[in-house]
């Protein structure tokens, strides 16, 4: 409920846009710094979500759904107003080009008005009901207690809050802490939620996830863990629980999607897709196709085609117009990648496109590896980056063989015009991944669809009216009493 100076350790931000110094060297440019929260700290947001959570009868827990709702809207109006600064913040941060900055803005914006919406048709559903004996029955959806909310850096803002937002609306308390790179995007919104919401209902921390959040779930008092990141970041917090078992938890987590191109294929329009979809905001996205399998009598066209267009894409700043290629956040990020091309490289793979794997500072540019085998560390790793490994293929049982015992189960997109085939693959996918896409790149939207995963690429599926479950629980008041069932 309000705003906290603090008075301890800082870290510096900088962006991965570098500037050149004269004597040569690149330099990330330093944008602001951020608080170093230590676990007293944190846990004093900790104790204000517990209390804000217990405060009784018409506290935020137990408001009625429209009083809820309202609080979300005016947060909502008054977060609108801070688009340009948040859109600036995600360029400067995390090396987003301008549309795609300005999408996740808006997308944001509309999933919580698609959440409200959702909210409301859920609250107009009657959940009374009799049995034959007379014994009325009446479901109340109720919240589950503290949540605590975590995002990746590839969306510090969407997908932070397609888990922050049906938290709050549900009627939890929640303690957010922003992702690493993405951070002081969420400035500009504070004073937004101070004035939105009551007192200890959300509560912001920062600093690094090893003296807070760590601290956060040694505790035992968070009820609910959203996080979207890595499988290992998931695995390691929630060990740390007491009683991890009980713990309600939304993971998305690590992907590996395959495109497969299949023999019989409008190949323009599978180039055109596993372009975007390999590439869009350089390959870091968990939707993106992280490895791709051509039939061996297409892989030749394929390989000319996607080499053309990957030549088209503009490489630059995040705000110059029709920029598609840009410098990544992670420290270290180019020095991982180039270590995965050297080792495809070493078992027999080459790169085809020309400058392909060149880095420059932050900056990597996309290397299309071919032919990529079971031996490449590319093959079975995550790269969450530009790199575009093609597999070819002779028999769909190769490919099968890769979806059924890939550890990953996120996504798949098929590319393909026999309807033979497209079943076939569409019944191999069907229980390894959860979600299939037609002649289509994989991705998250529309987001009221389900946004889930198989193996390890998830736990509970997020989507605007999943997200209203995932958050709560229902709770059966039942009787055989007349009078007591006015009550
Ligand atoms: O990083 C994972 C995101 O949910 C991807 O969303 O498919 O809309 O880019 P997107």
């Amino acid at each position: 409920g309000e705003l906290v100076e603090w008075t301890g350790e800082l870290a510096p931000v900088r962006s991965p846009v570098c500037l050149r110094r004269d004597n040569g060297e690149l330099e990330q440019c330093l944008i602001g710094s951020t608080p170093l929260l230590n676990a007293e700290a944190a846990l004093g947001a900790l104790d204000s979500a517990v209390r804000a959570y217990d405060l009784g009868q018409g506290a935020w827990p137990t408001m009625t759904v429209s009083e809820r709702i309202r609080h979300v809207e005016i947060f909502l109006n008054k977060m609108k107003q801070q688009r340009e600064a948040v859109v600036r913040l995600l360029m400067w941060e995390i090396g987003k080009n301008l549309p795609d900055s300005e999408k996740e803005f808006d997308r944001t914006c509309d999933y919580i008005s698609d959440t409200i919406n959702a909210l409301k048709a859920l609250d107009r559903r009657s959940s009374r009901f009799e049995n034959e004996q007379g014994t009325l029955g009446q479901i109340r959806r109720v919240p589950l207690g503290v949540a605590l909310c975590m995002g990746p850096y590839n969306y510090p803002l969407n997908e932070t809050f397609t888990t922050l937002i049906p938290a709050l609306i549900m009627g939890n308390t929640v303690v957010f802490k922003p992702a690493k790179f993405g951070v002081l995007l969420i400035r500009p919104l504070l004073e937004a939620f101070r004035d939105s919401f009551p007192p200890g209902v959300i509560n912001i921390i920062y600093g690094r996830g090893r003296d807070t959040v760590s601290a956060l779930m040694e505790s035992g008092k968070i009820d609910v863990f959203a996080f979207i990141g890595t499988n290992k970041g998931a695995s390691d917090l929630k060990k740390l629980h007491p009683r991890p078992h009980r713990l309600r938890a939304a993971l998305g987590l690590d992907a590996k999607n395959p495109g497969i191109v299949l023999p019989e294929v409008d190949l323009d329009n599978a180039v055109e897709e596993c372009v975007t979809g390999a590439l869009s905001f350089n390959g870091q996205r968990c939707t993106a196709l992280k490895i791709l399998f051509v039939h061996r009598s297409q892989v030749d066209d394929f390989l000319a085609r996607f080499n053309d267009k990957l030549a088209t894409l503009k490489a630059g700043m995040p705000w110059e117009p029709g920029v598609k290629l840009t410098p990544l956040p992670e420290p270290g990020k180019a020095d991982f990648l180039t270590t995965m091309v050297e080792d495809a490289c070493s078992k027999g793979a080459r790169v085809v496109n020309e400058g392909g794997g060149s880095t420059v500072g932050t900056f990597f540019y996309p290397a299309l590896l071919y032919p990529v085998s079971s031996q490449m560390r590319i093959y079975n790793e995550e790269q969450f980056g530009p790199i575009i490994p093609v597999v070819p293929y002779d028999d769909l049982d190769e490919v099968i063989d890769y979806i059924r015992t890939s550890d990953f189960g996120q996504q798949a997109s098929l590319f393909g015009s026999d309807p033979k085939q497209m079943a076939r693959m569409i019944d191999a996918c069907a229980n390894q991944v959860g979600r299939i896409n037609l002649n289509a790149q994989c991705q998250r939207g529309p987001d009221t669809f389900p946004f889930t995963g198989r193996k390890n690429s998830a736990e509970g599926t997020l989507s605007v009216h999943d997200a209203l479950r995932v958050f709560s629980i229902r709770t059966l008041v039942a009787t055989k009493d007349n009078a007591a069932s006015k009550a």
